[in-house]
């Protein structure tokens, strides 16, 4: 009954040519075509994003603070996660769905990491899991790959360690930070990750990682030498409200848009001239006979 916000349009021929991405495709484009990851926590936005051709969706503890409302990602629960992966990997018909392990479902040890990634395969559906750290968490991430989970890394600014950081600031401003990101990048490397996020970071430093690794690095605020882009999805639509980060380009002004519906919707009730006859049903059904809501 409620609408069905895939529709058709000018990406169907080429959906009609699209397959699955899987982990091991992300890894293989290496150097090669960049890749497209997107933040989603439901299963509207991720039909939409998916019709649109991305290659994966990240459902991102970022959920803590774009969907939530929280200053942080560091409330953001396992079950959580868990809840919004499985919407969105509905909705995701070709990308490769990646879920994110929350502050404090992995830091732990690594069985606790393991028995988190298990769950949000299992029952959040992720076809693969992100976690935060370098070297700190190799260990970690060697044990959910040897289960048969694909593990993406993620170095630079890590924001479920912001107060660690002393804020959400760049990170790898001089040569031993920069150094330290790269022997992160290498030690994720040599556990097994497929790729590597790399967040807010000058773009020579983000270079020297992809130059450095043998997996893809998807840039956040990163610049353009990464092998791929991830954008929070509401950045990207442009619908976020007030301060957004430098590198958050706004692809469409959706925000405006979603004011500029609800103002007319608003307007449209208060003169009543909606809903029209044509948003009505038909008086003129017969006794017994089965009403389409359609
Ligand atoms: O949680 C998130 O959305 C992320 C991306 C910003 C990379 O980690």
């Amino acid at each position: 009954m409620y609408g069905n916000a895939a529709g058709g349009g000018g990406t169907e021929k080429r959906t009609a040519r699209r397959k699955k991405v899987t982990a091991p495709a992300l890894r293989a484009r290496k150097g090669g075509r960049p890749i497209a990851m997107v933040t989603a926590y439901d299963f509207t936005m991720a039909r939409l994003l998916d019709a649109g051709g991305v290659d994966a969706l990240l459902v991102g503890d970022s959920l803590g603070m774009v969907v939530q409302g929280q200053t942080t990602t560091i409330p953001v629960t396992l079950d959580e996660v868990c809840y919004h992966t499985r919407a969105v990997a509905r909705g995701a018909q070709y990308a490769h769905v990646v879920g994110d392990m929350p502050f404090m479902s992995f830091q732990v040890s690594p069985t606790q990491a393991l028995e988190s990634a298990g769950k949000l395969v299992k029952e959040g559906m992720a076809e693969s899991v992100k976690l935060e750290g370098g070297e700190e968490v190799a260990e970690h991430v060697m044990r959910i790959v040897r289960a048969g989970i694909p593990v993406m890394g993620h170095v630079g600014l890590t924001p479920q360690s912001v107060h660690a950081l002393g804020g959400f600031r760049v990170q790898g401003k001089d040569d031993d930070a920069a150094a330290r990101i790269v022997e992160g990048a290498q030690a994720l490397e040599q556990a097994g990750v497929y790729a590597i996020v790399l967040e807010a970071m000058p773009p020579d430093v983000a270079e020297r990682v992809t130059e450095a690794v043998s997996v893809p690095t998807i840039g956040i605020g990163a610049g353009p030498h990464c092998d791929g882009q991830v954008l929070v999805c509401y950045d990207m639509l442009g619908m976020t409200l007030g301060h957004a980060p430098k590198f958050a380009k706004r692809f469409a002004e959706l925000g405006e848009q979603v004011k500029g519906a609800a103002e007319a919707f608003v307007q449209q009730i208060e003169e009543r001239s909606f809903p029209a006859p044509e948003h009505c049903y038909d008086a003129n059904v017969k006794k017994g006979a089965k009403l389409s809501v359609v």
